[in-house]
């Protein structure tokens, strides 16, 4: 699909569908043909079009052309959420549509607080998000749109706004297909497979698939307790982006990749299991940031660690109480095989180090209780600097994905005390259960400046839209302000 930007409306193709806004106060239908404007003030005063958020109202013009006008509640001036849902009403309509050129009249739709191009850039990335539907395991496939032309008209020049809406919206669709897709077929194999092919495609991406007898010998205990227990091999996949010259220090991104977690001996309880297809949705936010990068190609250097593995029960599976020997030398008592995310992440962390990062963020399904905590709209971030920290909130704020704040107090450091190893993989009970794990991980990432986001609330939703591709946004945002500014 075409992006275009102009300045003034041209109906002039009779197979356009025109999107146009109205809220209660004012509307921004004044391009219209005047043909339309008379009876659209009548219809509205008639309260037969519907200025609720999100509504459609269909119209004809007389040559055939269709008209949409999508409500936007009280006034043209939305919030950011509302204009997700705006974005997915054009979507939608987009999505049903016949016609091959599809305009959308944007003046006076405004985000308060906002840029017009960041608008826009929302716009278009909320409207391909919107628009992608699963299909991939059904055997009726979704038609292809109709529509091959978008054109958005506004003042603003927004191209690049455009591009960047374009490129989110790219790696978001990745990351959320990844997530959607079932267990056998998302295997750390099949993830392995992925990555090389971005590599294929981009020629700024190199991969390197690490198997299991390598980690072995690399002294990877901990990946292995969790991975030995499945048929399916584990995979470290490692990716590379290059956008700045090769001194430049990596921003490395870690990404939790159980493509199944039935919790191993420590077995979960059947209801919902199924929901844990997603515990690779670390993984393929890392898999959908690589993508988006490919396509911008800003100029920094980026190593992307995904530690791809499966939880299984089995006679070759890791007991409670094992004590195993992690890559750094630390020896850990697993008291329970489901807390198995934070066991692979720590040796991908350490082997993080040979890279000589310039800030490290694993991001991981981690833990049941952030859910708890936060509910499914922000992300929990936790960091060993405060500066780091704060820079992830405002990137997620700033690109609309957002994080809170979680501390990483050393109060919580005894709680993972062992009699029998260095630590243990789970706190004391059940209090602070998404700190602990963080508390866990922090023991492994002394050498470098660090964030973990756990994305447990954030990375699906049961509802029909599946995987939500987050954080793509935050993490495509945050490396973007890496990237040194021209002077
Ligand atoms: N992948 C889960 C975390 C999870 C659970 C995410 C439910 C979303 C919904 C993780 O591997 C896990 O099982 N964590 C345990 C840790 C516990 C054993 C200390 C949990 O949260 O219950
Ligand atoms: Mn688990
Ligand atoms: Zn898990």
């Amino acid at each position: 699909m075409q992006f275009k930007l102009s300045a003034a409306a041209d109906f002039a193709a009779s197979d356009n569908l025109i999107i146009g806004f109205i809220g209660k106060e004012d509307n921004a239908v004044s391009e219209l043909p005047d043909a339309l404007s008379g009876p659209i003030a009548q219809w509205r005063t008639a309260q037969l079009i519907s200025t609720k958020l999100g509504d459609v109202t269909p119209l004809l013009q007389a040559d055939g052309a269709q008209v949409l006008l999508i409500g936007t509640g009280d006034s043209l001036s939305v919030s950011e959420n509302q204009l997700k849902k705006v974005s997915a009403a054009i979507a939608q309509a987009m999505t049903k549509s016949k016609a091959s050129a599809l305009s959308v009249l944007l003046n006076g739709l405004h985000v308060s607080g906002r840029s017009a191009e960041w608008t826009v850039q929302k716009l278009v990335e909320w409207t391909l998000t919107g628009a992608y539907r699963y299909d991939t395991t059904k055997s009726e496939k979704n038609a292809e749109f109709a529509t091959t032309q978008f054109r958005l008209i506004t003042d603003t020049d927004a191209q690049d706004a455009i591009e960047l809406g374009k490129a989110l919206a790219h790696g978001v669709n990745v990351a959320r297909e990844l997530g959607n897709l079932p267990p056998n077929v998302c295997t750390p194999t099949y993830l392995a497979e992925q990555a090389q092919q971005l590599a294929d495609r981009y020629d700024n991406i190199q991969t390197d698939i690490i198997e299991e007898a390598e980690m072995e010998a690399m002294g990877m205990g901990a990946f292995m307790a969790v991975s030995k227990g499945s048929d399916e091999p584990g995979k470290l996949i490692v990716m590379h982006y290059h956008g700045a010259g090769s001194d430049d220090q990596p921003h490395v991104l870690v990404g939790k990749g159980l493509t199944f977690d039935t919790g191993g001996i420590s077995i979960k309880p059947s209801a919902g299991m199924d929901e844990m297809k997603y515990d690779m949705c670390g993984a393929a936010s890392v898999f959908g940031t690589m993508s988006t990068l490919a396509e911008l190609q800003p100029k920094i250097n980026v190593v992307a660690i995904v530690a791809a593995a499966e939880n299984m029960p089995s006679a070759r599976a890791t007991r409670p109480g094992d004590v195993v020997t992690s890559m750094s030398g630390k020896t850990i008592e697993i008291l329970n095989t489901d807390a198995e995310g934070r066991l692979v992440l720590c040796d991908a962390l350490t082997y993080a180090e040979r890279f000589n990062p310039a800030s490290v963020i694993d991001i991981a399904t981690l833990t049941g209780a952030v859910v708890v905590g936060l509910g499914h709209h922000p992300m929990a971030v936790y960091s060993n600097d405060d500066n780091m920290q704060a820079e992830i909130l405002e990137a997620g704020k700033s690109i609309w994905d957002r994080a809170w704040p979680m501390p990483l107090w050393d109060d919580y450091r005894d709680e993972l005390d062992s009699p029998y190893a260095d630590l243990r993989n789970i706190g004391q009970g059940r209090a602070g259960g998404s700190i602990t794990a963080a508390t866990y991980l922090a023991e492994f990432t002394k050498h470098y400046t660090w964030s973990h986001l756990d994305i447990a609330g954030a990375a699906w939703t049961t509802a029909k839209e599946g995987a939500t591709g987050r954080p793509v946004g935050l993490l495509t945002q945050y490396l973007l302000n890496k990237v040194p500014s021209a002077s």
